[in-house]
């Protein structure tokens, strides 16, 4: 069919409309699938939440249940005393073992690192908009991934407290690059980075956010407890009776994790807490000799620890002084698993 027009002019035909239709289905769907998600994740409150204005007085579970990864920011800066005190934060952070040296860069002028990341990442679109942001490195040594986890969620929560917006970001960067500018010594490892900055909570911003999370597992939702965390023995449930234990599995279980995997695991056994790690192979996320799914499960062990000791428990986790295969044995924990550490309450 010819669509008449003026003579000279070109014409569309119903053929052109119809190809023009069928190139931009996948668009279609992509909006289509990324409404449907969000609508879900809006049902699901726990999924979807800015942190506000910064309460100085937040507690650490509240920032554990606000915390989001804040992918656009606004352009203000943030004033320097408050990011010497987010890093100050990092370096006075517990960690699992004292002999492994890590140190928090602070880079002032957002832009320095966002230049360095992947082509798309570094984009006004996703941190590019970040004015700031913090490299996180470490030397490489047993736990070393594990206590970087740890370490840094302390970090992290630490800035949602005061009402700061940061990401993890373990992909979207190459080591070399970022270690080049920072001028590291090659034992120094770049572990992650994060933005840092007030987010932006503008549906532009939102949808920035989302780009990423549209893409990962369950769209920031996470498993259910029965799911990860275990009685006495692999899939036995979780004493129903013992209140402060669950909240503290609860603030595990709302970790953040290298695309939503969540590949931490509980098991509450006479000798205490049990952390493993799922290593099946779909997700293992090996990169370099950086194991981060061992990372993803430090971020959980710092949300039990520390909500456990705003609960008032004194307890603290091990990485050594135990055999974490007889322990896997004796509680016949899948082999597909990683025995880790172990928090003994006090
Ligand atoms: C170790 C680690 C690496 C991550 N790497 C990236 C990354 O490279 N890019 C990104 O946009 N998000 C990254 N994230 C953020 C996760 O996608 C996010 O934490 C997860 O989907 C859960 O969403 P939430 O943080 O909003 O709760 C990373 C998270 C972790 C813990």
């Amino acid at each position: 069919m010819i669509i008449p027009g003026k003579v000279g002019e070109p014409h569309l035909t119903g053929q052109v409309f119809r190809t023009a239709h069928i190139a931009v289905l996948p668009v279609y769907v992509i909006v289509l699938i990324y409404g449907c998600r969000r609508l879900v994740a809006c049902m699901h409150a726990e999924a979807i939440c800015y942190n506000g204005d910064g309460q100085p007085d937040m507690d650490i579970r509240t920032a554990i249940h606000r915390r989001i990864s804040v992918r656009h920011y606004q352009a203000r800066t943030v004033p320097d005393n408050l990011l010497q005190a987010v890093i100050a934060a990092g370096e006075d952070s517990l960690a699992l073992d004292n002999g492994i040296a890590v140190r928090f860069h602070l880079v002032k002028e957002g832009q320095l690192i966002a230049r360095r990341m992947t082509v798309l990442t570094g984009t006004k679109l996703l941190f590019g908009s970040a004015p700031h942001f913090i490299v996180a490195t470490s030397e490489e040594k047993p736990f070393f991934m594990l206590n970087m986890g740890f370490r840094m969620e302390q970090l992290i929560l630490f800035a949602t407290q005061q009402g700061l917006g940061t990401c993890w970001i373990g992909g979207m960067f190459r080591e070399a690059r970022i270690a080049e500018f920072l001028g590291l010594p090659e034992r120094e490892r770049v572990i992650v980075l994060t933005p840092i900055g007030y987010p932006d909570t503008s549906l532009m911003g939102k949808a920035a956010r989302d780009i990423i999370e549209v893409g990962a597992r369950n769209f920031g939702r996470r498993k259910p407890l029965w799911e990860i965390a275990f009685g006495e023995r692999w899939g036995a449930p979780l004493p129903a009776d013992d209140a402060g234990l669950l909240e503290a599995l609860e603030c595990a279980r709302r970790a953040p994790s290298w695309a939503n995997t969540q590949p931490w695991r509980f098991l509450v056994s006479p000798e205490g807490i049990i952390a493993m790690a799922e290593l099946r192979q779909r997700y293992l996320n090996i990169r370099a000799g950086k194991h981060y799914r061992r990372l993803d499960v430090g971020i959980a062990m710092a949300h039990f620890f520390l909500a456990a000791r705003e609960m008032g428990w004194r307890g603290g986790w091990s990485v050594t002084g135990f055999d974490p295969a007889a322990i896997a044995q004796h509680y016949a924990v899948p082999e597909d698993h990683e025995v880790l550490s172990i928090y003994r309450r006090r």
